[in-house]
């Protein structure tokens, strides 16, 4: 069982803490949620985060959907001399091109049809305070300039406006994709790419992280029972942590909690058990992806995929000290169809 961890205050927090620690994960209030970690990655996106939270230098966080970007960018903000003003989020992926502008910058009035009163934009909401531009790699590239400009200068102009508005502004982004592949394809603006690039903060997809797939599985057990008011679910069975742990989480930490949610809703005992885990959890474990290049001399490929299959179903038993329900999950096949091979393989 894995135990709780202490809470913990990001400026407190350095790269000498990045192994994991015995005593549980690492619990960090932020002002938009609480970041739960104990693996040294994480422990090493925290202590860069902490280093760099006291000054203006602009930060680019990537990581998969779902891993904690705006947590990460939220911690940052709240741990930065601009915590007392706003942290103010623009998604650049979900503002029609057209808008996308004013929404940042504001408008003048009259500045185009329907604009009778002048409206400031997010650039002025966030003075003083931190600029969050998500899903930055969505940017048309006619505002990549305009970004380019607000970050060398820290200056704009409000749409339908000539005149230049100076700001104070931190700027931060995020976003899930390769920006050197969109850099590389002509879609992203290079010399914004390495003025967002000062500081790069990349979080760990969920099957990276290890053991976190439990930690987060139980704070979210707990968290979700008392928001559900469901006090009586207080644990999750063997069976249902091991196939937590092996699939792969393309939705990452937003989808466990998902995952986690919906069994505490489903539960009528005391432990979430396997079948109340959403189905796509249950079929797809994580995909075995690292092959060898095939030799130049060719090979036996029955033996070598017989090999394989003998090696995994090892390990699985190994790690399941051989409780076959657990190792068949593992392996994503039935309990049976475990039982089969077996007897085939003279295992
Ligand atoms: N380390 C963590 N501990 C606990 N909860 C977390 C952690 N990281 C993320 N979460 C939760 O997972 C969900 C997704 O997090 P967040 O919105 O920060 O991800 P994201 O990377 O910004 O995703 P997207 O790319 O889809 O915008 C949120 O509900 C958040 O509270
Ligand atoms: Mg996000």
């Amino acid at each position: 069982m894995s135990k709780q961890g202490s809470v913990a205050k990001l400026t407190s927090l350095d790269a000498r803490e990045s192994a994991s620690k015995e005593d549980g994960p690492t619990i960090l209030s932020t002002s938009r949620g609480t970041i739960i970690g104990n693996h040294p990655s994480v422990h090493d996106v925290l202590a860069t985060l902490a280093r760099v939270a006291r000054s203006t230098c602009t930060v680019l966080v990537t990581g998969e959907s779902g891993t904690g970007k705006e947590l990460a960018v939220a911690a940052l903000h709240d741990a930065s001399p601009r915590s007392k003003k706003p942290l103010v989020a623009i998604n650049c992926g979900a503002i029609p091109e057209n808008l996308i502008e004013s929404e940042l910058f504001g408008h003048a009035r009259g500045a185009f049809s329907g604009a009778h009163t002048a409206r400031q934009g997010c650039v002025a909401a966030a003075e003083g305070g931190t600029l969050f531009l998500d899903e930055v790699g969505e940017l048309p590239l006619s505002m990549q300039v305009k970004i380019l400009r607000l970050l060398q200068q820290r200056e704009y102009a409000p749409v339908g406006d000539s005149r230049a508005v100076r700001c104070d502004i931190r700027i931060v982004a995020a976003t899930n994709r390769d920006l050197e592949a969109e850099v590389a394809a002509g879609r992203f603006r290079e010399d914004l790419y390495y003025r967002l690039n000062v500081v790069h903060v990349h979080l760990p997809a969920l099957r990276e992280r290890g053991d976190d797939i439990e930690h987060l599985a139980r704070y979210f057990l707990r968290t979700c029972a008392e928001r559900m008011e469901r006090p009586d679910v207080v644990d999750i069975s063997p069976e249902a942590m091991a196939v937590l742990k092996a699939h792969d989480w393309p939705g990452n930490i937003r989808s466990l909690e998902n995952a986690i949610e919906r069994a505490v809703l489903l539960c009528d005992g005391a432990c979430i058990g396997v079948d109340t885990l959403p189905a796509k959890v249950r079929r797809t474990t994580r995909k075995a992806t690292v092959f060898a290049p095939l030799p130049e001399s060719g090979i036996d490929l029955r033996s070598a995929v017989d090999e394989y299959e003998n090696d995994m179903i090892r390990q699985a038993l190994d790690r399941t000290q051989g409780n076959k329900n657990r190792a068949s999950q593992l392996l994503g096949l039935n309990r049976t169809t475990l039982v089969e091979m077996l007897k085939r393989k003279g295992m």
